[in-house]
Order: C-alpha cells, then sequence, then structure tokens
C-alpha cells in the first residue's frame, strides 16, 4: 500500500510517519509538506534512512503540483495533517488558515477522485464543536454534537470537514474524519502550551499563563492519536466521523505546576497575562464510538506521558533550541512583550 501522509513534517504528522513505519514495515510512505515554520525536516531525519519513506516538498493548495505528485505515485490512501494549527496565529492573521485548511483540503480531494484512491482521512479537531461551559462536567463532546466554532482556526478546520463529507455524498468519495483533543509529545512546536512552558522554565522565564488558567483541555499522547488514525483510515466506516480523546482532563495552570513540578523549578514563575480573545473553556470527548466500533483505547496514562514527554525535551534540546533562537524570537516578542 502507498500512503501520502500531507503535514509529516509537523507535530502529529511526524509522530503518525514514525507509527506507521514501525506498525505497517509493508508500506510505502510518501510524506508532502510546505515546511511552513512548522514543519521540520530534522524530526525527519530518522526516516529519511527508511526505503519506505519519502519526503517531497509541497503545497496542498498547489494543484499543478498535487495533480502531478499523484500522477506518479499513484497512492491507495490520503492522509491530511497538513494545516495551520496555531489558534493564536488565525487570530492574528486568518487568511492563511483559509488557504491551507480549506483550499488545500479541496484540491487534495480533488486529486483522490481525479486519480482514484481507496480512502481520503482528513484529521480534524475537536474545536469544531465550540466549547463546553466549565460547570457542567457531565457535558461531552461525541459525533453528532453540533459544529459551533469560535477561532478563525478552528472555523477553518469545521469548513474542511463540511466539505470532506459533501464530498462524500456527493462524489461518493471514501472518506473518514476523526476529530481528535490536544495532542501533547516529542515533536511539539514550543509555540504551543506545553512545550512552551518547559522551554519558559528551562530558561526560568515567565510561564504566561492566559486568564486564569481555568480553562480546560483533554490531553492525549501523540502516540495514541496516530493509533486511532491509523485504525480509522484502514478500517473505518466510510463517511463517518469518530471522535478520539482519553477522557485526560485539566486544567491549563494544573498542566503548568505539573511540568515545573517535574523540572524542579517555582510556581513563582507563572504570570497570568491578558486572555485569548474568545478564549474556549472546556475542550471533552466522548471516545465512545470508536471504541465500540474498532476497540481504540488510550494507552498511555497523561502521567506518564507528560513525565516521557519533559524527559524528550530534555534529552533533545537541539531541536526545540534551534527553533526558539531564529525567527521565532520575533513570533514571542510580538505575541507576549505587551500581553
Ligand atoms: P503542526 O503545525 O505541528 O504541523 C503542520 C504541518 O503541516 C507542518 O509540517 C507544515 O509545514 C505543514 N503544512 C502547513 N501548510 C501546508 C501546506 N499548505 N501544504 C503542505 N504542508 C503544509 O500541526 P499539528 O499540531 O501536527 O497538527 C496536525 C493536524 O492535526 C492539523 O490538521 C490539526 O488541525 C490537527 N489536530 C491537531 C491537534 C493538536 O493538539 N496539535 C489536535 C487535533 C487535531
Ligand atoms: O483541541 C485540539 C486543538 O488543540 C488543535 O486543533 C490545535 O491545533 C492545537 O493547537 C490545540 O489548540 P489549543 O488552543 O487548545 O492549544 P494551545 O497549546 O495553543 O493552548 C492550550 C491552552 O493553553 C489554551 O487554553 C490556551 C492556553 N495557553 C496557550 C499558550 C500558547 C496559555 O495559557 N498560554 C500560552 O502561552
Amino acid at each position: 500500500m502507498k500512503i501520502i501522509v500531507t503535514g509529516g513534517a509537523g507535530f502529529i504528522g511526524g509522530n503518525f510517519v514514525y507509527y506507521e513505519l514501525k506498525n505497517h514495515p509493508e508500506d510505502e510512505i510518501i510524506c508532502l509538506d510546505k515546511l511552513t515554520y512548522a514543519g521540520n525536516l530534522e524530526t525527519l531525519e530518522e526516516a529519511m534512512k527508511n526505503p519506505k519513506f519519502k519526503f517531497v516538498k509541497g503545497d496542498i493548495a498547489d494543484r499543478k503540483f498535487v495533480y502531478e505528485l499523484f500522477e506518479s505515485e499513484k497512492p491507495d490512501i490520503v492522509i491530511n495533517f497538513a494545516a495551520e494549527s496555531h489558534v493564536d496565529r488565525s487570530i492574528e492573521d486568518p487568511e492563511i488558515f483559509l488557504k491551507t485548511n480549506v483550499m488545500g483540503t479541496q484540491v487534495l480531494m480533488d486529486a483522490c477522485r481525479k486519480y482514484g484512491i481507496t480512502r481520503y482521512h482528513q484529521v480534524s479537531t475537536d474545536e469544531v464543536y465550540g466549547d463546553l461551559p466549565l460547570d457542567r462536567p457531565d457535558l461531552f463532546f461525541n459525533e453528532d454534537t453540533p459544529i459551533h466554532t469560535s477561532s478563525p482556526y478552528s472555523a477553518s478546520k469545521a469548513s474542511a470537514d463540511l466539505l470532506v463529507l459533501a464530498y462524500y455524498r456527493t462524489y461518493k468519495l471514501p472518506v473518514t474524519i476523526t476529530r481528535c483533543s490536544n495532542n501533547y509529545g516529542p515533536y511539539h512546536f514550543p509555540e504551543k502550551l506545553i512545550p512552551l512552558m518547559i522551554a519558559n522554565a528551562l530558561a526560568d522565564k515567565p510561564l504566561p499563563v492566559y486568564g486564569k488558567g481555568e480553562n480546560v483541555r483533554d490531553w492525549l499522547y501523540v502516540e495514541d492519536h496516530c493509533a486511532a488514525i491509523d485504525l480509522v483510515a484502514r478500517k473505518g466506516k466510510v463517511g463517518e466521523v469518530y471522535n478520539v480523546g482519553g477522557h485526560n482532563e485539566k486544567t491549563n495552570l494544573e498542566v503548568v505546576k505539573t511540568i515545573l513540578k517535574q523540572l524542579g523549578k517555582p510556581e513563582s514563575l507563572i504570570t497570568f497575562v491578558t486572555d485569548r480573545p474568545g478564549h474556549d473553556r472546556r475542550y471533552a470527548i466522548d471516545p465512545t464510538k470508536i471504541h465500540n466500533e474498532l476497540g481504540w483505547l488510550p494507552q498511555t496514562k497523561f502521567d506518564d506521558g507528560i513525565k516521557k514527554t519533559v524527559q524528550w525535551y530534555l534529552d533533545n534540546r537541539n531541536w526545540w533550541e534551534s527553533i526558539i533562537s531564529g525567527e521565532y524570537k520575533n513570533y514571542y516578542e510580538k505575541m507576549y512583550a505587551n500581553r
């Protein structure tokens, strides 16, 4: 089987490439990635040594390029991770989110129709459901929860999901969608909460917690997400959406304090800063469907996963220090200097 993995130089896509090479050594993986600020070829250094793996630089929204790639490679499965993924950046500048997340998805699916595939899988997010109140712990997102987005990022991901379902209904394109909660683990770009807090704590810099730090996220170790995508893309029912999450709800403050404790750093580093506009209060996934239909269950508990993650950042300083010493400095200054 030949699989095109888009966005494989990013956080989850990179972890997925390694998951596939390990668990399906018979398959060929072609990673298509534009190498935006979030894409990093160093993440794929080991994969590059594997003859079953190939990297191609390109934009999923570039129709001519995508068609040529499909024509020459004739993939069986396409798994679309490629996206602009950071909510704060989408608030600053929404346009690229529409180009990549919506138009890019359309181009990929048009290529799938033109050249024929057995499965197009869309990697989506629980953010398409909007948020839940903090005082209703009994409520969860299931696959029938209405789409109700908050940020330009989540609106772009929801638009893409609707388009994917339209291509199924109208053209019978064999699609599946997974909507997952917040991931954490190796190769997570340092603009996101967990790696940002690890990097700042190690440098004894203030840890910028938005608002009061009481927003809740449902954390899933990235390898568990990869296992879910692999299952759904190969065995999930065509035309269906599957929610992915591990009942691991934590407030942001709890997460930040756990990181500080593990690194032996003082809580006095925590600094409350101006809240994110439109900040979603709580995400919480009901993963009953993927469990009942496909037997998926998360394998990594938060306490173990966060220990492994902190250790990975300690052991792989080169990977993230080279990121935060470059263009990222300007981003950090712009987003946090006067917050
Ligand atoms: P990321 O930002 O770390 O990586 C995105 C990758 O896509 C990068 O390698 C980037 O270079 C590439 N890319 C961006 N635009 C492209 C384009 N036009 N053409 C080709 N490649 C392009 O993102 P991530 O956190 O790994 O997220 C991957 C996917 O999973 C996204 O679709 C995101 O919406 C979804 N998701 C993320 C999370 C999470 O917690 N991070 C949770 C649920 C769903
Ligand atoms: O739920 C899935 C989503 O999770 C994915 O679709 C997104 O691609 C991914 O980025 C993530 O979105 P969040 O906005 O939840 O992740 P982020 O790491 O940006 O923020 C997590 C929480 O931490 C959120 O409540 C905002 C808060 N936060 C974040 C940053 C970067 C802070 O308090 N301080 C910060 O500096």
